[in-house]
């Protein structure tokens, strides 16, 4: 198999982790036969600092030529001003919306040699598996208005929260699909009791809920979810909910294997380029350090192999190198270990 792979590695420890899992990318493609032909762009600081932009027109356009976007972390210190103008992570948004990427897709296990790195305790966390869904292209990250003005002598500032039914509907049902091959149990995770739109978001799942009878579908407010995730996380199956609450969810359900830097991501549109990134910021605190724990990026790239490359058998392949090198007691420094990114990476393609 022939493929075209945008790279972006973006700030912080971004270059160092998608440079881990380009290595892993790598082997599969020599083992397999397959040419992978990557190409690298800016996105994030990096781009301000050169263009002026988060995301130039032209990265756009060979990030919706590719067949799958690897992508490390954007932000920093350096562009943190809150009244700046341009920021890393529009250049993020925009690459959403533009690859038109309205699910992403956070699964949440933990290694069962992980369990004591959680801050959890170990019996709540046997049997965690949880896929997140994640609406990413609508709702309040999207809504339109959205900024400021002088009302009544006062600075307003407005976002708006807004959903179409098929902006709904093409994210739930790919839920009930991704559940029918996992445990069968949908929760959609909205706030009915108070907005519209989570009543549009409800109405509309109960309804795709009924067309798949073999799937059981559970309605649960964020807030009650929120406390759910980490009173009884092995309760959860697949979790499909609107873009902030996804947001906030997912790093909450981080918590549960450990560390943040294990964490893989997919974002899934209709068919077009798929967007994989760890769901790790770009730790400017340790960047440069090469002790950034690779193995999030490296999953993310075996989801490339799974949802974009056709390559079921060599993305579970990825996944069980990660998963024995774990048990094998291989660890980065955010797992308490002493590892070198690159040496951690070592031993899951030695594993491989
Ligand atoms: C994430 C991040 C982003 C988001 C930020 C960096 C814009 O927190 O991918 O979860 O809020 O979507
Ligand atoms: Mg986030």
């Amino acid at each position: 198999m022939d493929a075209r792979i945008v790279v972006l590695p973006g700030d912080g420890i971004g270059p160092e982790v998608t440079a881990e899992a380009l290595r892993v990318l790598e082997a599969v493609a020599r083992k397999g036969g397959h040419a992978f032909h990557f190409s690298e762009q800016l996105m994030g600081g990096c781009s301000i600092d050169r263009h002026g932009t988060a995301l130039t027109a032209e990265a756009l356009a060979a990030c919706k030529a590719s067949r799958a976007v690897l992508l490390g972390a954007v932000g920093g210190p350096k562009w943190d001003d809150p009244t700046a103008k341009v920021r890393p992570e529009q250049g993020l948004l925009a690459l959403r919306k533009g690859l038109g990427v309205f699910a992403n897709l956070r699964p949440v296990t933990v290694h069962p040699a992980l369990i004591d790195s959680s801050p959890l305790k170990a019996d709540r966390l046997q049997g965690v598996d949880i896929l997140v869904i994640r609406e990413l292209t609508g709702g309040l990250y999207f809504g339109q208005p959205k900024g400021r003005d002088v009302r009544d002598g006062h600075e307003r500032a407005v976002d708006t929260l807004e959903y179409f039914d098929f902006e709904v509907r093409r994210v739930v049902e790919l839920a009930f699909r991704l559940a029918q091959g996992r445990r069968r149990k949908v929760t959609s995770v909205d706030k009915a009791n108070v907005l519209e739109s989570s009543r549009l978001w409800r109405q509309v799942a109960s309804a795709i809920g009924q067309a798949h009878p073999g799937v059981a579908l559970d309605h649960m407010l964020v807030d009650t979810a929120s406390m759910r995730l980490v009173v009884a996380p092995a309760s959860f199956d697949v979790v499909v909910t609107e873009n902030m609450f996804g947001d906030i969810l997912t790093d909450e359900a981080s918590v549960l294997a450990g560390s943040m830097g294990m964490l893989p991501s997919a974002s899934l549109g209709d068919g077009g380029p798929g967007l994989y990134e760890p769901i790790h910021g770009s730790a400017p605190d340790i960047a440069g350090q090469g002790v950034a724990n690779p193995v999030g990026t490296i999953l993310s790239a075996a989801m490339m192999l799974r949802h974009s490359l056709g390559l079921p058998a060599e993305a579970g392949a990825v996944e069980a190198a990660v998963h024995r090198a774990i048990a094998d007691g291989c660890r980065t420094k955010d797992l308490g270990g002493s590892l070198q990114t690159s040496r951690m990476t070592d031993e899951i393609l030695r594993r491989l």
